[in-house]
């Protein structure tokens, strides 16, 4: 059958969920849920997310030029859906949903604790695309649980890293096939 296209990226699914954390210039954090996101350059280490235009995370990273990729697993799913809850503008998102804040190493925008790991981005350029702005990041900075690597392997099974469907759906890893 044909597939209508009003929501043709639910098939490509489940995607990666991130939280975005950033600061803006009163010093007010704020932090959002994004699966728009991909890598786009190894070296350097390069990250795209889109955002649509009129998203708090946009103002704050056009204002302060950095912000934080979070990474959540399964525990934080609660909190994240709260970070996507419309409020106004200058109100901290990650107090509000409970989340802790910490210091970030190299940029301004905050990490949150309670997410698995974090990839601290200096803003490269933004490109406004149909009815979304693409923004695209250099990573600074990144760290990890300890606990999530064990002789040099990254545990993804132990982060039970969330994954978007589609609205209120999100996905678990399951399984690990070899090919
Ligand atoms: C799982 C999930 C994924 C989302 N992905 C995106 C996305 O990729 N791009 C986007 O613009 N909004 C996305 N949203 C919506 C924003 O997170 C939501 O509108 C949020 O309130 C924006 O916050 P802000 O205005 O403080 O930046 C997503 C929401 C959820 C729940």
């Amino acid at each position: 059958m044909d597939l209508s296209l009003d929501h043709w990226y639910h098939i490509l699914a489940p995607r990666p969920v991130v939280l975005i954390s950033t600061v803006n210039s009163n010093g007010v954090s704020n932090a959002a849920p994004f699966s728009f996101i991909m890598p786009v350059s190894s070296d350097p280490p390069l990250i795209a997310f889109a955002s649509a235009p009129q998203r708090h995370t946009l103002r704050n990273i056009s204002e302060v030029k950095d912000f934080v990729v979070n990474l959540p697993g399964y525990e934080v799913l609660k909190e994240l859906w709260k970070c996507a809850e419309d409020i106004p503008y200058g109100v901290s998102e990650i107090k509000r949903a409970g989340l802790t804040e910490k210091r970030a190493d190299k940029v301004r925008s905050p990490k949150i604790g309670e997410c698995f790991a974090h990839f601290e981005c200096k803003l490269v350029s933004t490109y406004p695309l149909g009815d979304h702005v693409l923004v695209v990041g250099k990573i600074i900075a990144a760290d990890i649980r300890d606990d999530l690597i064990d002789r040099g392997e990254y545990q993804i099974i132990k982060s039970n890293p969330l994954m978007h469907i589609r609205e209120k759906e999100f996905g678990l890893l399951g399984r690990i096939v070899e090919v």
